[in-house]
């Protein structure tokens, strides 16, 4: 079978159902199919390594919905069988779930603030990130999609090369919560491999899409030795590619002011394309390099584990 070179770019939606416009800054080839982007001049992919093909039997990247390859060390009887829900209808949504999209509910190895306002960065890596990476004065984290980090290799390496903290942010950037246990599986194994394949290490953070977790999706992540990273500051900044932006620049980098006076928190920011990179640049002008990786955050380790890589 021929190999796909699409490449795919995703723009967070949050809390919010909003149509996504066609802006893009990603040049006249672009789509944008149900808030998901689509280009189609991909160069490289990382390719499909032996072991994955000796372990799934298949010899190339899924497309947006990824096969559940059963993994021994997951136990289903340890998934609490919480309702799965769409996004944003929270209204039969158990409390007792500790939904984070639905009721900020946080569970004591999630992390949700930082020491030091601290940026970090979902939705890549793009052509846009390598810009962001070329102007950061720091270490900072960014939360990867598999499919992006595949399709993009070269500029996952620049993140390596940098020092950048690297965790998954699933491999195709569903909703989790709406999907079954074996599609949540599915979404982390894949994003897990990926960034396996392409950097040599196996992830410690998880931002889940649209801050999309409750316990039900927690269950899984944990059992991948995962631990799940959210927010106490939304830039907003995915809103400007948006119908209908929340904020404006200048509004963004006035709370972004507001907040480095109060000193801590950790900044939700994407860089999927190129106007959202261009806040990032700016936002890093603001705080400064006094910032903390997700790990430096909560004194953690980067990696659960790294392997050599040719
Ligand atoms: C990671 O990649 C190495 C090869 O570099 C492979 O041996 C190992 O099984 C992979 N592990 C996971 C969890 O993907
Ligand atoms: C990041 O900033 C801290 C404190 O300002 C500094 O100690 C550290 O060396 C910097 N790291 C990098 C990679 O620039
Ligand atoms: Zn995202």
């Amino acid at each position: 079978m021929k190999v796909s070179c699409l490449c795919f770019l995703f723009l967070e939606l949050a809390f919010y159902n909003l149509v996504v416009g066609t802006e893009t800054q990603e040049g006249s080839n672009t789509r944008v199919i149900g808030g998901v982007a689509l280009t189609g001049d991909k160069l490289t992919q990382t390719p499909f390594p032996q072991w994955l093909t000796d372990f799934t039997g298949m010899n190339q990247w899924p497309g947006l919905d990824p096969p559940y390859i059963p993994l021994s060390f997951i136990d289903m009887a340890k998934i609490p069988d919480h309702r799965a829900y769409r996004q944003g209808h929270c209204l039969r949504v158990s409390r007792a779930a500790c939904s984070f999209d639905c009721h900020v509910c946080l569970r004591p190895d999630d992390v949700g603030t930082c020491g030091k306002l601290s940026q970090t960065f979902d939705d890549g890596p793009s052509r846009a990130s390598l810009k962001l990476i070329d102007s950061l004065e720091n270490r900072s984290t960014f939360f990867v999609l598999g499919i992006n980090t595949v399709n993009h290799p070269e500029v996952y390496r620049e993140l390596i090369k940098h020092d950048h903290l690297i965790g998954s942010h699933s491999w195709s950037h569903k909703f989790l919560p709406s999907l079954s246990n074996e599609e949540i599986i599915a979404q982390i194994e894949w994003s897990i491999w990926a960034m396996n394949a392409t950097g040599g290490h196996y992830p410690k953070w998880f931002r889940p899409p649209y801050g999309g977790i409750d316990d039900r999706v927690r269950a899984i992540t944990r059992q991948f030795g995962l631990q799940a990273v959210l927010w106490d500051h939304d830039s907003f900044d995915w809103s400007l590619i948006s119908n209908r932006p929340i904020k404006s620049e200048e509004e963004i980098y006035s709370d972004v002011r507001d907040w480095k006076k109060a000193g801590t928190g950790l900044l939700l920011e994407h860089d999927g394309v190129e106007r959202t990179v261009d806040v990032g640049i700016n936002v890093n002008r603001i705080i400064g390099k006094d910032q903390l990786t997700v790990a430096e955050c909560v004194g953690g380790i980067d990696y659960i584990r790294t392997f050599p890589i040719d």
